[in-house]
């Protein structure tokens, strides 16, 4: 994806991230998510781009969401404007803003047609580690054996490896099980995205992301590992007949395990994303009064490189001094 592109889309996660910011700590998720939602539907308008949303979030949670199949873009449907299929979570923790905790994000992946995997808002049973270990575990390993492989892929003690899972009843024997092997842990209540990210950062003290969270997350995980490496092994986890039924009838077999190549197999992908609150690897929205800035990330698979974009928004025109 074009240089101007790129930024235009980062420009989409900082607007989105600043308008979901200014709802910090309301206690209203449905309102973060809704002004994050708009931010980021207003600003793909004016992008040059003939999208089409192919991961909406918010159908699991009866979210406000840009919904899928949902046509973006300055050039929506029109030919000669590049055609790009575009995931998005247009606020990653819609419970961490609401509360003002750490790790909320807004996020997007975008990639020619057919790059991102087509996949309903349901649970996907998620593994993430890092480069060094994406070949030598799996998700059907034991969570024992698992663990052991990422402490000796990075020459460490299984003590020294930290597992991030969301803190849910249904995680407890995983929790168990991890507490079995002397590997520490960090319970998260929401942001199993940012985790999957910071599995792969060297240095962000997060080793192994594990346990159950939503599909659309593990498609833009999928992205951004396309991007900076590391591995996601995942499966669908269909609740009932009916989400069978639904994951059937978009090709999706739900014994299949998916990696980053399957749930993004595109060969020209972009993910960008902007904190909205502060976390790991991003800073959040900070207000000044007359400005308010951003801190973002953009990388794609095609550029052996990862940008941090720190950016100043002036409120008007010339009026805004330089914070450092
Ligand atoms: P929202 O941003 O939609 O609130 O999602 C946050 C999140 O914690 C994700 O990171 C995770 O994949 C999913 O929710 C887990 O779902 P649940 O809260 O149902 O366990």
């Amino acid at each position: 994806m074009e240089h101007r592109l790129s930024m235009d889309m980062v420009k989409v996660c900082e607007l989105a991230a600043i308008e979901s910011a200014k709802t910090m700590g309301f206690g209203d998720r449905k309102k973060s998510d809704k002004a994050a939602v708009e931010a980021m539907r207003t600003q793909l308008e004016k992008v040059d781009i003939n999208g089409t949303i192919v991961i909406g979030e918010g159908e699991r949670d009866k979210a406000p969401m840009l919904f899928i199949g949902e046509k973006v873009g300055k050039g929506k449907n029109n030919p000669d404007f590049p055609e790009i299929d575009i995931a998005v979570d247009p606020l990653e923790g819609t419970n961490l803003v609401a509360t003002g905790s750490n790790n909320a994000i807004t996020v997007l992946a975008g990639s020619e047609k057919g790059g991102l995997l087509y996949a309903p808002d349901i649970y996907l049973d998620k593994l993430v580690v890092g480069p060094s270990s994406a070949e030598s575990v799996h998700i059907d390993m034991e969570v024992k054996d698992i663990i052991k492989a990422v402490a000796k892929a990075l020459d460490r003690k299984v003590n020294d490896i930290v597992v991030s899972i969301l803190d849910r009843e249904r995680h407890h024997n995983l929790i168990e099980k991890v507490r079995q092997t002397d590997a520490r842990i960090q319970l998260i209540s929401d942001g199993d995205l940012s985790a999957g990210i910071a599995a792969v950062v060297r240095g962000s003290g997060i080793h192994i992301v594990m346990g159950s969270g939503g599909a659309p997350e593990g498609v833009l995980c999928a992205a951004a590992l396309k991007c900076i490496g590391g591995q996601i092994y995942s499966r669908f986890l269909p609740k009932d007949a009916s989400q069978k039924e639904r994951l059937k009838s978009m090709g999706i077999d739900h014994d299949n395990v998916f990696t980053k190549e399957t749930l993004a197999p595109g060969n020209n992908i972009l993910f960008a994303a902007t904190g909205v609150t502060n976390g790991s690897i991003l800073k959040g929205v900070r207000f000044f009064g007359d400005g308010i800035r951003t801190n973002s990330i953009l990388m794609t698979n095609l550029e052996h490189r990862i940008q941090f974009i720190d950016t100043i928004h002036f409120r008007e025109k010339g009026k805004m001094p330089i914070w450092l």
